[in-house]
């Protein structure tokens, strides 16, 4: 077990980690959601031993990273937010680099180096320069080197910014399936369509501070029962605000002028009311799209902006 408690790290003014606590269980994969900024990297850098906090503590299987790092440091496998591979070098050679830093040796640091190329699929390319990989293909490397030694613990810091989808949902594969094999997982991200497919159970990081945490469910339930409906537009935020007046089970969450997110009642009255007021052809509205409450609204719930501002 992973535990955090009251973690807290201040730049100058900036606090960036402000008393957080959490736990990540043997076994799940625990995620941290927040838009840039959060603390997410500043976080994981605490946890993983390499930025010493102000205040708090982190307890791996119960002993403290900062008392004996290196009993701690051998558990972890991280997975930094920037890409730290040498472009000069094949990909077997940068895995070989990695897996001596861990005192793997011969025939055993062999075949845990053929198995992690195998795992992340970079076999059929181990002996071509980086240089010439792709985005995704160096962020698999950059996965297989927070593999290498078979950590007990692997800590993600974003590890699909700026890919496709498609090498994407391979490295989403690869962190599920190395769950599965037993490593627990901490996995930071900024997509909530990754918490929400990826995570056992996660918190929601915001300006330094946790503002809720628990399984999906539990998480959605906080947004209200409502389904959320998106306008957009080139109407004024006022003309909107009148159209909806006075319809029960719609509220605004979040107005301005050519956008709008409202809760919307499921299967109340309000939805019928509503659409045809929004769709009259002259209230400057070209999109209406609804959706399930979801982890954006329990973001907008909580903060009262949108996860993508
Ligand atoms: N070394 C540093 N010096 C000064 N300020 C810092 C430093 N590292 C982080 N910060 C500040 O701390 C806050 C949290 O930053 P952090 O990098 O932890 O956020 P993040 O959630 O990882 O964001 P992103 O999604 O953009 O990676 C930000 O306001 C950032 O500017
Ligand atoms: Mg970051």
């Amino acid at each position: 077990m992973l535990t955090v408690q009251g973690l807290t790290r201040c730049f100058g003014q900036v606090r960036a980690v402000d008393g957080i606590s959490f736990e990540v269980r043997d076994g799940e994969i625990f995620g941290l959601l927040g838009p840039n900024g959060a603390g997410k990297t500043t976080t994981i850098s605490m946890i993983s031993g390499v930025l010493a906090p102000d205040a708090g503590q982190v307890l791996v299987d119960g002993v403290d990273i900062w008392e004996r790092p290196k009993q701690v440091k051998r558990m972890l496998g991280v997975v930094p937010q920037e890409v730290a591979v040498y472009e000069d070098l094949t990909g077997r050679d940068n895995l070989v680099f990695w897996a001596s830093l861990y005192g793997l040796k011969g025939a055993d640091r062999r075949r845990a180096i053929d198995e992690a190329l195998e795992r992340v699929g970079l076999a059929d390319r181990a002996d071509d320069r980086v240089r010439d990989y792709s985005g995704g293909m160096k962020r698999r490397l950059n996965l297989s080197m927070g593999l290498i030694h078979a950590p007990k613990f692997l800590l993600l810091d974003e590890p699909t910014v700026g890919i496709d989808p498609q090498a994407r949902l391979a490295i989403l594969d690869v962190v599920r399936e190395v769950a599965r094999g037993g490593t627990t997982v901490l996995y930071t991200t900024h997509y909530m369509d990754e918490a929400e497919k990826l995570c056992d159970r996660m918190a929601i990081i915001d300006r330094g501070e946790i503002l809720a945490s628990g399984t999906l469910d539990e998480l959605t339930r906080l947004a209200g029962e409502g389904d959320v409906l998106r306008v957009s537009g080139s109407f004024g935020a006022e003309d909107l605000r009148g159209k909806i007046a006075g319809i029960d089970g719609v509220e605004i969450s979040r107005i301005g002028d050519g956008f709008a997110l409202l809760s919307v009642v499921p299967e109340g009255p309000g939805l019928a009311q509503l659409l045809p007021r929004l769709l009259d052809g002259e209230a400057g509205i070209d999109d209406v799209s609804i959706q399930r409450s979801n982890l954006e609204s329990v973001f907008i719930a909580l903060t009262g902006r949108a996860l993508r501002d």
